[in-house]
């Protein structure tokens, strides 16, 4: 039997002016388009801006449904419209931001297990870490690719 220890690596920022500057523009549109939101069952606002290698920012809010399941994520909306716009165009970063009843939550939003398998497969379709900032007013996380967000992902490699 051996133990193997799996290191995640994040680096937490006090606040958005900390951030390097292309950071902030990506994470001031994540937090812009949080607004737009169609959540009127939870009331939880989430929005994702997406850098592409291609230079543009695509971005997302969450899009709930009176069928809860049939709802999707910010950052699932988001990518699944870059993916299908911008097919040849990898994915550099994403930000990812969220409000209750307006105001930016405090612990830094935690994407759900099927967005980080969905971020972890656009990773291996471009073979290009993604960058992740996650917003809230205690901290902002960033994470150099999705190996830090679900370690240990299946992927295309595994079938
Ligand atoms: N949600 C997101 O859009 N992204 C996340 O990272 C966490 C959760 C949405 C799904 C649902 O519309 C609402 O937030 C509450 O779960």
């Amino acid at each position: 039997m051996k133990t193997t220890e799996i290191r995640i690596v994040l680096q937490e920022f006090e606040n958005i002016d900390e951030l390097p500057v292309n950071d902030q523009h990506l994470l001031t549109e994540a937090r812009k388009i949080t607004t737009s939101a169609y959540a009127p069952y939870s009331g939880f606002h989430v929005g994702a801006a997406i850098q592409l290698g291609n230079g543009m920012i695509i971005k997302g809010n969450n899009q709930e449904n009176s069928a809860y399941p049939s709802g999707l994520c910010a950052e699932r909306v988001a990518m699944f419209y870059a993916n299908a716009n911008y097919p040849d165009s990898e994915v550099k970063a994403i930000a990812v931001s969220a409000a209750k009843n307006g105001v930016l939550v405090n612990e830094a939003v935690k994407p759900c297990g099927s967005c980080r398998q969905a971020l972890a497969e656009t990773e291996v379709r471009f073979n290009t870490p993604i960058r992740i900032i996650l917003d809230g007013q205690d901290s902002i996380i960033v994470l150099q690719g999705v190996e830090s967000l679900l370690p240990l992902s299946f992927s295309r490699r595994d079938i």
